[in-house]
């Protein structure tokens, strides 16, 4: 007798099993194992031997045509893409449910339409009076866009061809709502999204149409995770920051058209996303008083200087393994950290819990953040805070050293810009002066140094003492 063949599919990497896991032995995911029905096409053949169509060589230099990109105004999102939307080329918009992914689309349709470019805003979410009430709101009712709440993806291409003008950019939101009436999968899953983006796309490439998907992330992988999208697309797009904060951070982290390190800046207001476009001083505190634990860094993110506040707190912890909390940061980066430092400077962390936080829901990516989390790191520790005057930048290599980083002089002139007196910095960035008095830092023993002998001794011993038997008393 012949055996059924059962079909699981992970839903946030898309790999393909033949019994159900706990555990997605592809992307290490737990229960994002989920039973499909098979494609219905047979197995794959060879190409046997009949030949195809000659295709046609061309040399590498050839007369290119210039890459047209269509802007949609709002610089901060453009400024994400390389410059514009690029006619013929599909996008990923994903994002925690929630961020602002269709308010950010919907004002970036009605930019498009209002400069004269068709645009087409499909939404298999939300009913026609849901969107109009919120472009009402955004103050974007008047733009030209053309509308349409449907699901099915038949319906929808055909809507598309139909459509006259021709749509220059396609919006669709959500890739996880559309579904082909030829699959028997439940739309969502990934048999479905893949193929539904697939259909996209051509529909993109064949009609030159820029296109934008909307995909929803989230955190437990239960909806088909846009992840097998991402190798679909040109450009991937990610929304940073989680919904408590007010501010939003757009972030391309894949581009086939443009750099990959600019970040867009968004404050979530009542009348939608409004642009940040000089977001230097947004992640610093308000008020500046001196705190052990906060350390503010001369960041940069693509092409602007940022400053940031870091923030460590250090408690001691009951006997066992400590805690290390990352919020904003590679947890791999803060245990090399941490090791460095008892290495090296004989600051030891293992009997404390450690917790970092980059404020306001940034993710900061940078090497050159090293030397300002290990001095928030030390400050929590010795219970002393550093100079509020003071920036920090510089990476930290294994054997303690504190190496150059790009563009010091920019981080430097920004932080003179903002009212910063003193920068702690690798040695080469002493040149660049920029207005700062330039301490540099050659080594992480020098940063613990500099904070231990800024303690008054008795306070610096009894500090964690003091937490433990508040701990347990
Ligand atoms: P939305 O764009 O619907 O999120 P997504 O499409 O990523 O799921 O954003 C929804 C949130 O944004 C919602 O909580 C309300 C808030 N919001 C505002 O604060 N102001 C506005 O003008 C709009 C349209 C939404
Ligand atoms: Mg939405």
């Amino acid at each position: 007798m012949a055996r059924i063949e059962r079909h699981f599919v992970c839903q946030a990497c898309g790999a393909v099993t033949s019994r159900w896991v706990g555990r997605c032995e592809a992307c290490s995911g737990w229960n994002t194992i989920v039973e499909e029905a098979p494609a219905r096409e047979a197995a794959p053949k060879g190409l046997g031997t009949k030949p195809g169509r000659r295709i046609e060589f061309v040399p590498l230099d050839g007369p290119g045509e210039p890459l047209v990109r269509l802007e949609t105004g709002i610089a901060e999102f453009d400024r994400v893409f390389g410059g514009g939307l690029i006619p013929g080329s599909a996008a990923l918009v994903a994002g925690d449910p929630g961020i602002g992914k269709s308010t950010l689309l919907l004002q970036a349709a009605a930019g498009l339409a209002a400069k004269g470019l068709p645009t087409a805003y499909v939404s298999g979410e939300e009913g026609i009076e849901q969107i109009r009430l919120r472009a009402a709101r955004l103050g974007a009712s008047g733009a030209p866009v053309a509308l349409a709440a449907a699901t099915s993806l038949r319906d929808i291409l055909t809507g598309l061809e139909g459509l006259d003008p021709a749509p220059c950019v396609v919006i669709v939101d959500s890739i996880q709502t559309l579904f082909l009436d030829s699959l028997d999968s439940a739309p969502g899953t990934v048999a479905q999204v893949r193929a539904a983006a697939h259909e996209l796309i051509r529909f993109a490439k064949r009609s030159g149409a820029a296109l934008l998907i909307v995909g929803h992330v989230t955190k437990d992988g239960a909806i088909a995770g846009p992840k097998v999208l991402e190798h679909m697309v040109d450009t991937v797009i990610y929304f940073e920051g989680e919904r408590g904060h007010q501010f939003r951070i757009v972030r391309a982290i894949k581009n086939r058209f443009g750099p990959t390190d600019e970040i867009g800046v968004f404050e979530m207001t009542g009348g939608g996303l409004k642009e940040v476009s000089n977001p230097s001083a947004l992640f610093l505190p308000a008020d500046r008083s001196p705190v052990s634990g906060t350390a503010i860094f001369a960041g940069i993110e693509g092409t602007r200087p940022l400053l940031i506040e870091i923030q460590a707190l250090v408690v001691s912890a009951p006997p066992g393994s400590p805690r290390r909390t990352v919020v904003g940061w590679d947890s791999g980066r803060l245990a090399m950290v941490l090791a460095v430092l008892e290495a090296r400077a004989g600051l030891a962390f293992g009997g404390y819990d450690v917790f970092l936080n980059v404020a306001g829901g940034l993710r900061i990516e940078e090497p050159a953040a090293d030397l300002a989390v290990a001095a928030a790191l030390v400050s929590a520790r010795l219970e002393t805070p550093l100079d509020i005057s003071a920036v920090i930048f510089g990476e930290i290599g294994l054997s303690g050293e504190v190496r150059p980083v790009a563009q010091a002089a920019a981080r430097l002139k920004e932080a003179a810009k903002l009212g910063f007196e003193r920068a702690l910095a690798p040695r080469d960035a002493a040149a660049a002066g920029g207005g700062l008095v330039v301490e540099t830092v050659a080594r992480v023993e020098a940063l613990v140094e500099r904070l231990g002998s800024g303690a008054p001794k008795a306070r610096r011993a009894a500090g964690p003492m003091r937490k433990a038997v508040e701990r347990h008393g």
